[in-house]
């Protein structure tokens, strides 16, 4: 059976970490795969992650299974991060939760739910997420690219976004970025997510808000608005949720896939669904990561350190947008590269061709996926001249 079958090429983002080791180069630079990064290179475990681990460690007396929807506490602390203190649809109890591996297993439990509701197609702006593709049609669902980003103008081309959308109707799904959009840093204005959730009430159609980056735009409740307006004011809503880059959990696969129903009733019968849907994939979550979350967020000392260390890698982010912006700027770039500095999250998309993108490689060892999309947390003040001297020669030879 296997002896016909041909190997695939590695994941477009995942496998250049490993192109990335392999480079035996010391002047290399790794704007690869979207992980967190200090200016000294390194992911550390965040410090409130670490007293969590150390008090579970502590306290834990069992290794038996957690129940399915996940660890107590972690669905609810991530509604309430998500949804809000106050929020409307948490007391209306309109709202269940089921615990996933990561963000991907909450996108792949609404695929599979929604495969059984017999939706029509998801649509998504391009360009996305390259993981969306299989996560969705590997469901069984028809994935449609709708106008999203403009490259040449570096710009969201919302007149196009918004004809698409306007063309959904109900059993379509709009599947839309929460915040820090992936791959290229660019948000709706609240002006624009109004519109989508007003197209919404009126066409009927079913938001699926994928919230990977809550907290690295400009904060917990500002990056949670189109989730809270769009609970507040639509009566059904999905939400993958990834604690991967906000509790910096990558390995520990933690996330949620949040349901908002116009009842209590009805978002508990979706939850069993999406509890049956993981019944038959991978049976539960695994515990490690929900129980450091919730940890986290039962207690409001550990809250606060965490939420300081949250800010800190925004800010992080956002001195090294501002540092290549400038940089290309003083080395004579022009502003080819302003656009950079108002941008949000991790990514951005460089103006670059495949061919420039491996020029970057294999010429400067300089690591992008090969859209040209940049994690912007490896660049540093020690980094920051050869990126741009590179880019110049890439661009101008
Ligand atoms: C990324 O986009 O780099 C991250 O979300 C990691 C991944 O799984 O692709």
């Amino acid at each position: 059976m296997f002896a016909d079958v041909k190997p695939l090429p590695p994941d477009p983002i995942l496998g250049l970490s490993k192109l990335f080791v392999d480079d035996p180069r010391e002047r290399k630079i790794d704007l690869g795969v979207g992980v967190f990064r200090a200016a000294d290179n390194t992911t550390p475990v965040l410090k409130a992650v670490k007293i969590a681990e150390q008090r579970l460690l502590e306290r834990q007396a069992t290794k038996a299974y957690a129940p399915p929807a996940g660890v107590p506490g972690f669905v609810e602390g991530a509604a309430r991060l998500v949804f809000g203190e106050d929020s409307p649809v948490l007391r209306d109890g309109r709202s269940a939760g089921v615990q996933t591996p990561g963000g991907c297993g909450a996108l792949r439990v609404g695929a599979e739910i929604l495969r059984r509701l017999e939706a029509g197609t998801v649509y998504v702006g391009a360009p996305t997420w390259p993981n969306h593709a299989p996560l969705l049609t590997e469901a069984g669902l028809k994935l449609e690219m709708i106008p999203y980003y403009d490259a040449q103008a570096r710009a969201i081309e919302f007149d196009g976004f918004i004809a698409a959308v306007e063309k959904l109707g109900p059993g379509d799904v709009l599947l839309v970025h929460g915040a820090c959009h992936n791959p290229t840093g660019a948000d709706l204005d609240r002006a624009q997510i109004d519109a989508i959730i007003e197209t919404a009430d009126r066409r009927g159609f079913l938001p699926f808000v994928d919230l990977a980056y809550h907290g690295f735009a400009a904060g917990l409740d500002d990056d949670a608005y189109i989730v809270r307006e769009m609970a507040r004011r639509l009566p059904e809503l999905l939400v993958s949720y990834s604690c991967s880059k906000n509790f910096g959990l990558y390995r520990e696969r933690t996330g949620a896939l949040l349901i908002v129903g116009e009842t209590g009733e009805r978002a508990g019968a979706i939850q069993s669904h999406a509890l049956n849907v993981a019944r038959g994939m991978y049976s539960m979550p695994p515990a490690h990561g929900g129980s450091i979350v919730a940890e986290i967020l039962q207690s409001p000392e550990l809250e606060a350190k965490w939420r300081d260390e949250l800010a800190h890698m925004r800010d992080t982010v956002k001195a090294n947008r501002r540092l290549l912006a400038r940089t290309a700027a003083e080395m004579q770039l022009g502003d080819a590269l302003a656009y950079i500095e108002g941008q949000n999250g991790m990514f951005s998309l460089l103006p670059l061709s495949e061919k420039q993108v491996l020029a970057m490689r294999e010429k400067h060892g300089v690591y992008m996926t090969g859209n040209a999309r940049i994690n912007l947390c490896g660049v540093n003040a020690g980094n920051v001249a050869h990126l741009c001297e590179a880019y110049r020669d890439v661009t101008q030879g």
